[in-house]
């Protein structure tokens, strides 16, 4: 009970600080967002016309995106120029648009509509919360496999996607993954693409918004999920979504998708319904403004990883000065991406988020990382320190250290 009683006291004193500090979400922060300030000038009456020929402010350009936009990001996603869609604010906002019409047309190789039966798709935990609410909300139930360090557990991904026929695809975070920071291997990016599946549209969603967000100078490129689909007879099998959400403006940039060609066509003859085509004079805005940014899309994600490293490295010294030696947790220690996934030992995640929120640190909350919130184990929280300055980074998991600590011995009281 001594320690309960330290523990408690600790706890006390950082709660009379009044503190009021947010490792919640994953946004950059306002130095990430200065680095694109001169994106907002950067189209101006000068610049109406892209080298394509196309005007920015007429509806004309096509409905997969300016040409110039579609070269650019495919060298973000690996891919060429014609396998790209390049649209409006949101890579979700695409994840969202693929499915629907999957649900209510099929994708190219369905039988007929995913809808009105119920589908199912695998997804991958810990993973993000959006995407199991995207999917709760179209009434596309899933099935939970574990994030190894080398990506999905592909024994289980197999046995599901070859005997069940409810499965249509799996929905995952291939490179740097939220929250767990993992990147998948190439092996297991060659089982995906080769696998034999109970349906001929299984469709692998590879959500890669972290694809070019390195934290550290030597990273391996990532496993290419659209060759390899195409090398294994399935050229069809994968669409793979990014955005500049996380290089320029959050929210406030552009997202994009690259798939086969034959998909290309399939989904934008859909998408053409919807819109003539994305917005123009934003695509353009970035295409001018990455290309003459010193080193390109690489240099920019240099220089956000120079203001992001100090920030990660801030989270593993206090956890390990804290907790280094208490068996109360483990965490990952990521190359990339933005998050850092820490388990409690003892199931008390809920109980440490709510004593954090009770001394003015906000953290994503318990359960997020798992579908409907619900957390099996009750251990995972989700650290997003990429928006705060160090030293408030240093603070808030000092104050989580706190209470994990007294959240554990509280535990350890009850259960003997
Ligand atoms: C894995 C993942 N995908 C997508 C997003 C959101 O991307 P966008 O702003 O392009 O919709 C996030 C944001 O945190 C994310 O972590």
């Amino acid at each position: 009970m001594t320690d309960l009683h330290t523990y408690q006291e600790q706890y006390d004193a950082y709660k009379r600080l009044g503190l009021k500090l947010n490792i919640q979400r994953g946004q950059p922060s306002d130095a990430d967002f200065d680095l694109s300030n001169e994106m907002l000038t950067i189209v101006n009456e000068d610049t109406l016309v892209t080298p394509g020929g196309i005007d920015i402010r007429n509806y004309p350009g096509g409905v997969a995106g300016l040409p110039e936009a579609r070269a650019l990001f495919a060298t973000v996603l690996d891919a060429q120029p014609e396998e790209m869609v390049v649209w409006n604010n949101a890579s979700l906002e695409l994840m969202a648009n693929t499915l629907m019409w999957a649900m209510l047309r099929g994708l190219k190789d369905s039988p007929r509509p995913w809808a009105p039966d119920k589908p199912k798709l695998i997804v991958t935990v810990p993973g993000y919360d959006r995407h199991f609410f995207l999917l709760e909300k179209l009434g596309i139930d899933m099935v939970t496999v574990e994030m190894t360090p080398d990506g999905p557990d592909m024994d289980a991904v197999e046995r599901l996607a070859k005997n069940d026929p409810a499965i249509k695809g799996i929905f995952f975070v291939p490179t740097y993954s939220n929250p767990t920071g993992e990147t998948i291997t190439d092996e297991v990016a060659q089982r995906l693409a080769g696998m034999d599946t109970a349906v001929p549209d299984f469709t692998i969603f590879a959500d890669d918004a972290y694809r070019v967000h390195h934290l550290t100078d030597d990273y391996p490129a990532p496993p290419n999920l659209l060759r390899l689909c195409a090398a294994a007879g399935h050229p069809d099998r994968v669409y793979v979504y990014g955005s500049t959400s996380k290089m320029t403006f959050a929210g406030a940039g552009v997202g994009f998708f690259a798939t086969s060609a034959a998909n290309v066509k399939y989904i934008t003859g859909l998408m053409g319904a919807q819109s003539i085509g994305p917005n123009k004079v934003e695509q353009y805005r970035h295409v001018r403004f990455l290309q003459l940014y010193p080193g390109g899309i690489p240099g920019l994600m240099q220089d956000h990883a120079n203001l992001l490293r100090p920030k990660f490295e801030a989270v593993y010294r206090i956890l390990s000065q804290e907790l280094g030696n208490s068996g109360l947790a483990t965490w990952t220690e990521p190359k990339g991406g933005y998050f850092v996934s820490l388990d409690t030992t003892r199931p008390v995640a809920d109980r440490v988020v709510a004593l954090a929120n009770d001394a003015g640190v906000s953290l994503t909350p318990a359960g997020a990382t798992y579908p409907y919130g619900r957390d099996p184990h009750n251990r995972n929280i989700r650290l997003a320190p990429s928006r705060p300055p160090v030293a408030e980074v240093e603070q808030a998991m000092t104050v989580v250290a706190a209470c994990i600590k007294l959240a554990s011995v509280e535990y350890d009281g009850r259960n003997p």
